[in-house]
């Protein structure tokens, strides 16, 4: 899966810059081109000349190459990768990506990267175990970086613990399964809903809700990544899908979804129920701008919305899925099970509002993914492209 791909190899000043060589040899063998940015410190544990001789590249550190004064592009560095692999990363790389101190090329290349980034820690015991070091690393996850973690033994220090940069093997194992795996959904056609509704009081005015569409959008994001063609009906949100495999249909009322989705569903093979749809709208809509002088309080009569995952799941065929999410404040599990058989669904994702940080709005988010058979699989508060990532890989596991 390296074959032809661009990795830049990110060397940070820790000993185990020794074995970043390894690891270039590894990834050029694979048939990948690889690009070497090192930071001032990593220069002291290893030469760029040994770097260069085994890519093929100069070596890149500075911002600007001193004798022509030619400026090194961190931006175009960053959309040329397929990959960003940084191995060793130390704890002061770490903490600069963390909080985005780009005072160095590596961390400005990391900070303009589009491509998965992999983070190999190499340090001493006390360094890896110190607070500081687990929430920076934690902050990395939650922006969706890979950390490939530091294995246990004897380090440069001759302490014995977890601080040992993961062998050069694994490193580049992890890289390939990315790749391999970022594939599984070649082929696949996805629908996903998404965002609020807004129902028409009248010309001006709307029944709507706090969806932000972020959930919906990380969802289309990472099919899209995953190799599928993704079509995403979406109310309006202030976000913009970004992956050239996303078809974007943007609709206002539920109606307006109901239709585009009952047209596109035939055409796929999963659709993701992930829109918070408005379950009533507007029976007497006003063609005209209700005005305040009017002598009587006007009334708004409700009707009910069609609900589009149950009329997707009466359609639904063999090998099609179909999956809900579930927002519920009470008898959470019991409720989404019910609604799961109620709509034909093959499984739905709960997010609960009683947690801090889940549910609408938030850039986070924390489901438990309910199956048909009721099994239950509860994940942690995370970014909510992270969440996307736990249900996509729910999703393929079941795609037939
Ligand atoms: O019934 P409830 O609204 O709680 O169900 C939530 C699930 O059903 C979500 O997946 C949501 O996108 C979907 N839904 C829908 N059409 C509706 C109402 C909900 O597709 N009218």
């Amino acid at each position: 899966m390296l074959k032809g791909k661009h990795i830049i190899l990110g060397i940070c000043g820790g000993i185990a810059a020794y074995k970043s060589a390894y690891l270039l040899r590894l990834f050029i063998k694979a048939g990948a081109e690889v690009q070497v940015v090192i930071t001032p410190a990593g220069k002291e544990f290893i030469t760029p000349v040994t770097l260069s001789a085994l890519s093929g590249k100069p070596v890149i550190s500075e911002f600007f190459t001193a004798n022509t004064g030619s400026w090194n592009s961190h931006v175009d560095l960053g959309l040329w990768a397929d990959a960003m692999v940084i191995a060793p990363a130390t704890a002061s790389t770490i903490g600069k990506m963390a909080n985005g101190i780009a005072d160095n090329m590596l961390v400005t290349t990391y900070l303009s990267a589009k491509a998965p980034v992999f983070v190999a820690p190499a340090m001493d015991l006390d360094m890896f175990a110190h607070p500081s070091t687990r929430r920076n690393l934690q902050l990395l996850q939650e922006y969706g970086n890979h950390i490939i973690e530091p294995a246990s033994g004897e380090l440069a220090s001759h302490l014995v613990g977890k601080g040992r940069m993961e062998e050069p093997e694994n490193i580049l194992k992890a890289v390939d399964e990315y790749f391999t795996k970022s594939q599984d959904l070649a082929g696949r056609h996805i629908l996903i809903t998404s965002g609020p509704t807004y129902e028409k009081i009248d010309p001006v005015r709307f029944i709507g809700n706090y969806s932000s569409g972020k959930m919906g959008y990380a969802l289309a994001e990472e099919c899209a990544a995953r190799g599928a063609d993704v079509t995403l009906i979406s109310g309006p949100v202030s976000i913009k899908a970004k992956h050239a495999a996303i078809k974007t249909i943007n609709i206002e009322s539920a109606q307006e979804m109901y239709n585009a989705s009952v047209a596109e569903f035939p055409q796929c093979d999963a659709a993701i129920m992930c829109a918070a749809v408005a379950d009533y709208t507007v029976e007497n809509q006003a063609s005209h701008k209700i005005k305040r002088e009017y002598d009587e309080i006007p009334v708004i009569r409700l009707k009910k919305n069609p609900d589009i995952a149950a009329a997707l799941g009466s359609m639904k065929q063999d090998g099609q899925l179909l999956v809900g999410f579930a927002l519920e404040t009470d008898n959470e599990r019991e409720n989404a099970l019910a609604k799961l058989q109620r709509k034909n669904l093959d499984f739905i994702v709960l997010n609960s509002l009683n947690e801090p940080g889940a549910g609408f709005m938030t850039d986070t988010n924390k489901v438990t993914i309910i199956g048909s058979d009721g099994t239950c699989q509860e994940y942690g508060l995370k970014d909510k492209k992270l969440v996307a990532r736990d249900i996509v890989d729910t999703l393929t596991g079941k795609l037939s």
